[in-house]
């Protein structure tokens, strides 16, 4: 497994990282699943993990089956966003209030078992009602208070590079993949010239192209129609999809970390075989800009 450096943390990371949003959906995933992913992950060199408080059992899971292991991995979470159940029903909670960052981030800490994290990222930006600085200033006393070592946000556009220029943050979480390269204008000089970790969420797209029909929201229905348009088979070649979007991520040179979310053990082991040192040549990389630009940006 390659490992690149997380900005100027001092932190070398897994260039393939896990995104365990998917472990927490409790009814979903059978918990010897769950077990099986965390200790795949590890045991196959990666070693960065991003969880959230809003991501049901998923903080609860890496405590109770990896945190005995905790010096073969880093942990990032998200706070801000949390999620509760009424009436059978989850419900997504938004608090950006000093009070409420700091007690996310220290129910995170007692969930995963560990005194001190990693990294803690707002879930998104506060919003407009939200009293901006006080929340900035919250997230940076849980660095000084030491529940954290490093802090950053997770969010895309420009919303998101005006708080890492205005922020002494160490990392940003946002989107970054074949169907979505806006970061390369938007985000990525931001965090150049502040030496900032880039950790990749989304970075295969979710493997929309696999689907015959579009899925309901945004989320997933806006990249699987950006997937209709966009010659990904032409590009790839003989590559198999998966991995040609993979390597597209990967080939970025300030890409830290591609947190690639997953319940299946086996793609696990289908992904780091492709952290190899092996960029996808200029060509096809020159190539796969153009059609981004002709189609989305032009
Ligand atoms: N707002 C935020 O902060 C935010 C938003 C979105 C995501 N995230 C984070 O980023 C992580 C990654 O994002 P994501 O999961 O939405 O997108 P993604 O990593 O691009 O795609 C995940 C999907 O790809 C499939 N997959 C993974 N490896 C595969 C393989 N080798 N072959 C076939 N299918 C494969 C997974 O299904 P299988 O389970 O079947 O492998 C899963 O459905 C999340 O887990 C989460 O930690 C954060």
């Amino acid at each position: 497994m390659q490992q690149r450096p997380l900005g100027n943390t001092g932190l070398m990371v897994s260039e393939i990282g896990l995104g365990a949003a998917q472990i927490g959906e409790d009814q979903a995933v059978p918990k010897k699943q769950v077990e099986a992913v965390l200790n795949q992950a590890l045991d196959l060199g990666i070693n960065f993990i991003d969880t959230a408080a809003m991501y049901g059992k998923s903080e609860t899971h890496i405590g109770k089956f990896i945190s005995h292991r905790k010096d073969e991995f880093i942990l990032a979470t998200k706070c801000g966003d949390y999620e509760i159940w009424e009436n059978g029903k989850r419900k997504i909670i938004k608090d950006y209030t000093p009070d409420g960052i700091l007690k996310t981030i220290d129910a995170s800490r007692k969930k995963l078992n560990m005194d001190v994290l990693d990294i803690v990222q707002f879930h998104s930006i506060p919003g407009e009602s939200d009293n901006s600085e006080a929340a900035f200033e919250a997230l940076l006393e849980a660095k000084h208070k030491g529940w954290t070592r490093f802090v950053g946000i997770s969010q895309d556009g420009p919303r998101g590079a005006q708080a890492s220029a205005k922020w002494p943050l160490d990392a940003q979480e946002f989107t970054y993949n074949i169907l979505y390269q806006e970061a390369d204008e938007i985000l990525f000089p931001t965090l150049r010239d502040r030496q900032m970790g880039a950790i990749i969420k989304r970075p295969i797209s979710n493997a929309v192209w696999q689907l015959t029909e579009k899925p309901d929201g945004s989320f997933m229905g806006g990249p699987w129609e950006r997937s209709q348009t966009f010659p990904l088979a032409e590009l790839a070649g003989d590559m198999p999809l998966i991995e040609f979007a993979l390597r597209f991520t990967l080939s970025h040179p300030n890409v830290s970390t591609a947190i690639v979310g997953t319940t299946n053990p086996d793609h696990i082991a289908a992904n780091v075989r492709i952290s190899d040192g092996q960029k996808l040549p200029d060509e096809i990389l020159q190539k796969t800009k153009q059609a981004f630009t002709e189609r989305f940006q032009s």
